[in-house]
Formats: structure tokens, C-alpha cells, sequence
């Protein structure tokens, strides 16, 4: 019987059928619903960096399964410690921002640690059950993150949102998505406004896909709309996901997130992030610690594939930016919805986790 582990989640962007990891081809949404299998970890590398799996919490979840497939065919006993450190770091250069990688990297490091001893197969089979703890930790997470957010939203509101940050996101209903979902379905949310997030449009080809099938009501609008749409009083608040949060509470999130949170700022719509503890890196002080992904210009200056600016231009493509703790209005966990000073709440949240 072939072995599965899939998300209860209506729609799930991985699986692992067998011995390989399943990715929904994100690249091609919405046009395409396309799984791409993946024998290797060349190919998971690779399916990480051109964002066929995207998502904070998705590509931890896709690095751990990486893990494995790394391991597949067995090296020998010999071999063991030289092809995980390949493996492992082949998958860590893969995407900078995104905090959730190197967390999944550091536990399979732990495993890896724990059992080598034991042999390649013991090593192999250890990383399997402990990928698919990770995987379904996070649908439970990503559950807990919704119930807390979802309070936050008594009166039916008007929210917005950036980039996406939904079940396509990670292993479940998503962060950002999951707490407007749980929102919604509590009488919440009246609508969401959808930035398009430019330039590879995951709020226009992504969120959008995602909210019509959950049949929330939304609108798609130019990320350059924003401001237009707050100094006219048609939103009512802002929840958006993360890609790394650092130990002050500023936060890493798809480029364009700032000027959102500028804009909150000075129109007095509060601004909140949903994340789950292992998106906050304990290792980070502040946001300028954070180091941001530069991807290739061709991302900017063609569309799909289509070149729009002229030939022999330069550009200039951060994928990510920061948003001061300032600017935070709560920073929605799985432990509850952190306030400020978020040194304070960020450490309590952690002793409440750890028990
Ligand atoms: O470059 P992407 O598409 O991986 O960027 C994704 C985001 O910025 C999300 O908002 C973030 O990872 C949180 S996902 C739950």
C-alpha cells in the first residue's frame, strides 16, 4: 500500500506518496494544477528556489521531507555524515529569508545526530517519522493560530492582505489565510481586499484561488491601491504572514509589506501578523539582522516570461522587506496573540511553549 501523509486542509500545496515528496506547482497556479514528484534533492532545491513550494511554514515542511529524499538511495555507512551535510546544505542555500528552513535544518540536523550511530536505514527512517510530525505540527498550528486571530474580529471587518499567506503557504489552513478563514466563518470578515503583490503575484494568482474556493468574499487591487483604499475608510485592519520574525518583534515579510504597514500606521488601521513561534528566530535581534533574498532581475522586468521594459536596463529585485515592531499592532501565534513590548511577549510565548 503506498504510504500517504496529506493536510485535512481543503487544499494542500505537499505530500509524501511512498518515498517521494509531492509539491503542487505553485508556479502555475492558477492556470494549472500541476504535482511535481520529486526523487531528489536536486529537484527539491530547485523546486524551493523558483517557489513551486513557497511559504514560510511550506518550504520548512518541504526541506524536511528534503531531508529524506536526500538519503534516497541510501548511502553507505561510510558515506552517511558527507552526503547529510550535502544535503542539508544544498537545501539551506536554497531561499535566505525564510526562517522556517533553517529551523526545519537544524531539528533534522538533531535527528540526523541522535541516530547516526545506528546506520543509514535507522538515520533514514528516523527523518521520515520526524518530516511527518513537522508536517502535521504545523496543520495543528496553523489551526491553534486561527483560533487566537479570529477573536481579534467581533464586527464583520474589512481586511486586507499581501502576498500569500494561506494553506498554499504552509501544511494547513494557512496563517494569514487561516486566521480571515476562522475569522469569517465566526461572522468576522465582511471581505478581503487582495493585493496583487507584484512582481510574481501570489495575492492576484494565489489568495485568489484560495479565497474563491473558500468563498470568502474578496477584491483584487494594485498593490499601489492601498493607500487610495485607507484614506477612503474601506479597511478596517491588515493580516498578513512572515518570514522571519526577529526576538524585537520587527518582522520579514514579501516585499511591499512595509509601505501596507506605513500606510495602517497613518490611517489608523491596525496591523497584524500571523505566524507560527518557529517563523520568530531567536538568533535574530532585530530586522537588520534579517538578511533579504535578492532574486533575479528578469523577475521584474519581465512578466511571465514576457519582457515589459526595455532591453539592457537594470533592476533591482528585493524579495522581502522589514516592518519595524512599531508599526505591529499583535503578532498572531499559536500561543495567543503577542503584544507589545514584543521582547517581553515573544519570550513568554516561548516558556509557554517549552513548558
Ligand atoms: O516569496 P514567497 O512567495 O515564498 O513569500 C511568501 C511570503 O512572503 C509569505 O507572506 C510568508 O512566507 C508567510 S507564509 C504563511
Amino acid at each position: 500500500m503506498t504510504e500517504t501523509t496529506e493536510s485535512t486542509a481543503t487544499f494542500s500545496p505537499l505530500r509524501w506518496r511512498g518515498a517521494t515528496l509531492e509539491l503542487l506547482d505553485q508556479t502555475l497556479l492558477p492556470s494549472r494544477e500541476e504535482w511535481l514528484t520529486c526523487d531528489t534533492v536536486n529537484e527539491v532545491a530547485a523546486a524551493i528556489y523558483r517557489l513551486s513550494v513557497r511559504g514560510a511554514p511550506a518550504i520548512g515542511v518541504a526541506a524536511a521531507y528534503g531531508l529524506v529524499v536526500g538519503l534516497t538511495p541510501l548511502p553507505s555507512a561510510e558515506q552517511l555524515d558527507e552526503r547529510f551535510a550535502e544535503v542539508a546544505e544544498l537545501l539551506l542555500s536554497t531561499r535566505p529569508t525564510a526562517v522556517n528552513l533553517r529551523w526545519a535544518i537544524e531539528r533534522g540536523r538533531e535527528v540526523f545526530a541522535g541516530q547516526r550511530k545506528a546506520g543509514p536505514a535507522a538515520v533514514r527512517e528516523a527523518l521520515l517519522s520526524w518530516a511527518k510530525r513537522v508536517h502535521t505540527d504545523d496543520i495543528e498550528t496553523n489551526r491553534r493560530m486561527g483560533e487566537h486571530g479570529a477573536q481579534l474580529f467581533g464586527d464583520p471587518q474589512r481586511l486586507l492582505t499581501h502576498c500569500n499567506a494561506g494553506a498554499l503557504a504552509t501544511a494547513g489552513i494557512g496563517t494569514a489565510i487561516g486566521v480571515i478563514s476562522a475569522a469569517f466563518s465566526r461572522g468576522g470578515v465582511a471581505m478581503v481586499w487582495v493585493d496583487e503583490t507584484r512582481p510574481l503575484l501570489q495575492g492576484a494568482r494565489l489568495t485568489s484561488w484560495e479565497l474563491q474556493r473558500l468563498g470568502i468574499p474578496f477584491k483584487l487591487v494594485t498593490d499601489s491601491s492601498v493607500g487610495a483604499l485607507m484614506s477612503r475608510g474601506l479597511v478596517d485592519g491588515v493580516v498578513v504572514g512572515s518570514d522571519r520574525i526577529a526576538t524585537n518583534g520587527d518582522i520579514a515579510n514579501k516585499i511591499g509589506t512595509y509601505t501596507v504597514a506605513v500606510l495602517a500606521d497613518r490611517h489608523q488601521v491596525p496591523f497584524y501578523v500571523a505566524a507560527p513561534l518557529s517563523t520568530i528566530d531567536r538568533q535574530t535581534p532585530t530586522g537588520a539582522d534579517i538578511p533579504i533574498e535578492e532574486r533575479d532581475a528578469s523577475e521584474v522586468t519581465d512578466v511571465f516570461g514576457t519582457r515589459i521594459a526595455p532591453a539592457g536596463i537594470e533592476a533591482f529585485n528585493l524579495a522581502f522587506d522589514v516592518t519595524p515592531a512599531e508599526l505591529i499592532a499583535g503578532i498572531i501565534t499559536e500561543e495567543g496573540v503577542l503584544r507589545p513590548p514584543y521582547g517581553e511577549s515573544i519570550r513568554r510565548a516561548f516558556a509557554r511553549a517549552e513548558g
